[in-house]
């Protein structure tokens, strides 16, 4: 990334509107600004808590927050810029989940700070963001990492290693009762420039592979939609695939093999073999698209793009409509149009899809698949699809002003 790439500019943007809303709000310039990238999953569905191998790049929306030690010690002033709510922590007391929702990541992640026995000292936080919330770019995720990284400098340690996503993956986990696998916070943290992250679930072991920016683009299409039962279904597959691994003995669906999978699917109801069926050919499809991008076979990689969906909607079958229609759409428009293979990313049952497109026809491949599916949906009074162009971007930073 250079120095006045489009990247470093918007976070540059993001970051003076957050210093200068800090100001405005709590009359004093921050002491630290931390600041994470949303991210999309380009393949590898519903595979991460299954051990397996997924494909992130982390895209250029973060959540800016500013911080500044408080006059008032033993409490955390937080206000949201987005959701026009404050609220306060009294680290005396126990951090417990409590409502609204949103205040639960951040909650999650001084817990996990306390429980640590890290000391942190009264502050002032602010919290701004260009992620649409909802969306399936991971804003959770984002919002975590970005208040991990305003705590450790606020509390003068540094999170070694995998500790920072692993405790706000389990602020999650714990708060906001999602059982999220670790590929969000780990993108987050540690995604590169330029760069997707392959990343072994099992091991956790990381290969950055530079994305082909030259002659490759990453589309997002939102739908804006997002159906209720997505928080219980995402638990239910899980549950399902945990099943299926004990049922089997196995620590994780990742040793599973197509023999193994025979001989016990008698014993399993039909989703469970479905999604078990699913996670196997998805590692496959994760590593042939990896191969696929670096030897420049586009096509190729993009139809695994297209498998992995199908795999998505019909067998562990977290798509819904919307995310069908559009990725219906961007195969009409082919490979003549520039479109080499679509799929939903993040949970599903809502949320947005990624388009792999040729650079130079990106453009108009966004605009495309959001007219016609907005000119559909007008008479379906739903929500209207938006799009953007994903830049793949670096992991979380933060800042530190020497200000006496
Ligand atoms: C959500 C979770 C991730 C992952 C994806 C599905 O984004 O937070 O851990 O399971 O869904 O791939």
């Amino acid at each position: 990334m250079t120095a006045d790439s489009p990247d470093e500019s918007t976070v540059a943007c993001g970051r003076d509107a957050v210093i200068s809303k800090f100001r405005k709000r709590f009359n004093c310039h921050p002491d630290f600004v931390s600041i994470a990238p949303g991210r999309v999953n380009l393949i590898g569905g519903h595979v991460d808590y299954n051990a397996g191998l997924v494909l992130p790049v982390a895209v250029d929306c973060h959540t800016f927050v500013a911080g500044a030690k408080n006059d008032e010690a033993g409490v955390l002033a937080i206000h949201s810029i987005r959701e026009n709510e404050s609220f306060v922590i009294d680290l005396a007391c126990p951090v417990v989940p409590a409502q609204p929702n949103w205040t639960n990541y951040v909650r999650g992640v001084v817990h996990g700070f306390l429980t640590r026995g890290i000391e942190l000292p009264g502050l002032k936080i602010l919290i701004d963001s260009t992620i649409p919330s909802g969306s399936g770019l991971s804003s959770s995720a984002s919002l975590e990492v970005a208040v991990a990284g305003i705590l450790e400098l606020a509390g003068g340690v540094v999170l070694e290693g995998n500790e920072k996503p692993r405790l706000c993956q389990l602020a999650e986990h714990q708060f906001a009762n999602v059982p999220c696998g670790i590929m969000d916070q780990f993108t987050v943290t540690f995604a590169q420039p330029g760069c997707m992250m392959l990343l072994d679930c099992r091991n956790e072991s990381i290969e950055h592979v530079p994305f082909n920016h030259d002659q490759l683009a990453v589309a997002v299409i939102n739908t804006h939609v997002r159906h209720e039962l997505s928080e219980g279904e995402y638990a239910s597959r899980r549950q399902r695939c945990e099943t299926v691994s004990k049922t089997l003995g196995l620590e994780s669906l990742r040793d599973l093999t197509w023999s193994m999978l025979d001989r016990v699917s008698d014993q399993l109801d039909e989703l469970s073999v479905s999604c078990a069926e699913h996670v196997l050919r998805e590692n496959e499809r994760t590593l042939a698209f990896v191969q696929y991008m670096k030897n420049e076979e586009w096509a190729r990689a993009g139809e695994m793009l297209y498998q992995s969906h199908t795999s998505l909607s019909e067998k562990f079958q977290v798509s819904c409509a919307e995310l069908d229609e559009l990725v219906e759409s961007a195969r009409k428009l082919g490979r003549e149009r520039g479109v080499l293979g679509a799929r939903m990313t993040g949970a599903g049952f809502g949320g947005s899809v990624i388009v792999l497109v040729e650079r130079e026809k990106a453009s108009d491949v966004v605009s495309g698949i959001v007219e016609t599916y907005n000119e559909i949906g007008a008479a379906l009074s739903r929500p209207r699809a938006s799009g953007f162009i994903a830049e793949p971007t670096g992991g979380a930073q933060v800042i530190k002003f020497d200000i006496d």
